[in-house]
């Protein structure tokens, strides 16, 4: 606690301010929950005492418990400058970093803390998990492995570890260590949850079910096991059961966010647009930063925006790289091979050997349909998952993880042929791709790509989140970036499950 020391250039204080008091009626608000008392007297500290650490670090700790990080890493940075050898508190701010998605600093400041205090075990969790984040699939095990050497009795570094295990094609170790987690964790329902949660991403679905199942029982007060079970019933297609365990979990909590997501994803699957719309609205209320209630209360809303933010797309897909071939296997997308089919007719048989580029790569099938193609293959998409599954094919000359305008930042007349397979479904204006795209090209070079089929002569955002173009507005948006069309095909995308009308289309730069 801090002591108060009188500062002598200050005059005599008509109502001398109880600091140490302010600060045991925090810790105690805290303790009973009572998370905005508790910020209102560290608030009052603060107007005393604007520098005083231990108020400074419980606000911070406080912000990130709602759910606001950039307020915590404010808060915890102003704490950090003037107690830089507090391992606790650089975790917190780690932690803070890292909620807002700014992993290299998270990094910096968990190595800083496990500096300062070399056994901090869950320190060495989170920063593997920080390290799985980027996908430094390598680091992220060294982590996990050295905070099960400090604490082997952890479940949750085992959770982790296989989670990134699995994710890695090394099935077996991963079972092991869920095992080992279960066999820690004994009768707690949390770990439960993060071990269901695992198979979740890795596809066993009634292990998973089950496990929530078993957590329901055992904290039937608790909204977590209740919102796993919703997505296991979900995602094994029985909707009215899962919706009935995401509206039990908001019973329990209204505010508790995965359950109101995931309840807005299924009304809007069912066609319940306003219902779905509301959810994502609570949900934008609550985080006026989450870039998923954003696009999609715009999706169900009919609101027209230009693209999907950058953030809900990477972890759309950063949650899918696990599962994204064997679901695309199942749902018949063949548009990477038609993409090639297309461009090595038009090239009319001749030994090809282009410079291409593959925008939104994903996981590497358009790369490794056109390798053949290929004297130099380069691929870019925003999810880092998403680019590992790419490495790991061992095809592409070059993979970055970014956006399409910094792929083509900067290139002139570089590549012969640009791709982009189910890209633009993220992109509803096209206009500043297509201008770029035309900069990249060598004069004659191609760009192909699919696009889900609008009719009239814009692009919609659809309510599942997705973009769909018509045919007169791709014309017109290639134009003005002096590119022409050279064929088009009408295709299925995809049978999800019904099937999805689209394009592939065909441009050339005009020489
Ligand atoms: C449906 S996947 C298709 C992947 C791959 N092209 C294929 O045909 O299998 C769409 C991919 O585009 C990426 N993506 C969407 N918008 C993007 C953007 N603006 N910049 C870079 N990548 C993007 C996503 O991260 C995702 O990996």
């Amino acid at each position: 606690m801090t002591n108060v020391t009188p500062d002598p250039t200050q005059g005599p204080r008509a109502d001398p301010v109880d600091i140490d008091g302010l600060m045991q009626d925090g810790d105690n608000h805290i303790r009973q929950g009572r998370g905005t008392q508790a910020d209102l007297s560290f608030q009052e500290v603060l107007a005393h005492q604007p520098d005083n650490p231990d108020a400074l670090q419980r606000r911070g700790f406080l912000a990130l418990l709602r759910g606001d990080p950039g307020d915590a890493v404010e808060l915890l940075s102003r704490a950090m400058a003037i107690r830089s050898d507090d391992a606790t508190l650089c975790g917190h701010l780690a932690g803070a970093l890292m909620a807002c998605g700014n992993l290299d600093e998270a990094i910096s400041y968990w190595q800083r803390a496990l500096e300062l205090a070399p056994d901090y075990a869950a320190a060495y969790v989170n920063l593997g998990d920080a390290y799985f984040a980027k996908s430094e699939s390598a680091l992220s095990e060294a982590a996990y492995r050295k905070s099960i050497a400090i604490a082997p009795d952890n479940p949750k570094a085992f959770v982790s570890l296989a989670r990134m295990l699995h994710f890695s094609n090394r099935s077996g170790e991963a079972e092991a260590a869920l095992h080992q987690a279960l066999e820690l964790a004994g009768d707690a329902p949390e770990v439960w949850n993060l071990v269901g949660t695992v198979l979740l991403e890795a596809g066993g679905l009634d292990a998973a079910l089950e496990l929530f199942e078993a957590s329901v029982r055992k904290a039937p007060a608790e909204p977590q096991g209740h919102t796993g079970k919703g997505i296991a019933l979900h995602m094994l297609a029985r909707p009215d059961e899962a919706r009935a365990a995401y509206r039990r979990a908001l019973e329990i909590d209204p505010r508790y966010p995965l359950a109101r997501k995931h309840l807005g994803v299924l009304l809007q699957e069912c066609g319940e647009l306003d219902a779905a719309a509301e959810c994502f609205r609570q949900l934008l209320a609550a985080d006026p930063n989450d870039d998923m209630a954003r696009h999609m209360l715009a999706a169900t809303a009919g609101e027209a925006t230009a693209s999907a933010p950058a953030g809900y797309v990477t972890r759309l897909f950063d949650d899918y790289a696990d599962r994204f071939d064997t679901h695309l296997s199942q749902i018949s997308y063949r548009v990477p091979e038609q993409i090639r089919d297309m461009v090595v007719d038009i090239a009319g048989g001749e030994q090809l050997e282009w410079r291409i580029l593959d925008l939104g790569c994903g996981t590497g099938l358009c790369g490794e349909a056109m390798r053949p193609l290929a004297a130099f293959l380069a691929g870019v998409d925003l999810s880092p998952r998403m680019i590992a599954k790419s490495r790991e094919r061992k095809i592409y000359d070059s993979l970055i993880t970014g956006s399409i305008e910094d792929a083509l930042e900067g290139q002139e007349r570089a590549f012969d042929l640009i791709v982009a397979g189910d890209v633009f479904t993220y992109v509803g204006d096209l206009a500043s791709a297509f201008a770029g795209s035309a900069r990249a090209m060598r004069p004659g070079g191609l760009m192909a790509f699919s696009i889900e089929e609008a009719d009239g002569d814009h692009y919609h955002l659809c309510p599942t989140g997705r973009y769909a173009h018509s045919p007169a507005y791709v014309d017109k948006t290639a134009i003005a970036s002096e590119l022409s069309v050279v064929r088009r095909r009408d295709i299925v995308l995809r049978n999800d499950p019904e099937p999805i009308r689209a394009q592939i289309v065909v441009l050339a730069r005009d020489a």
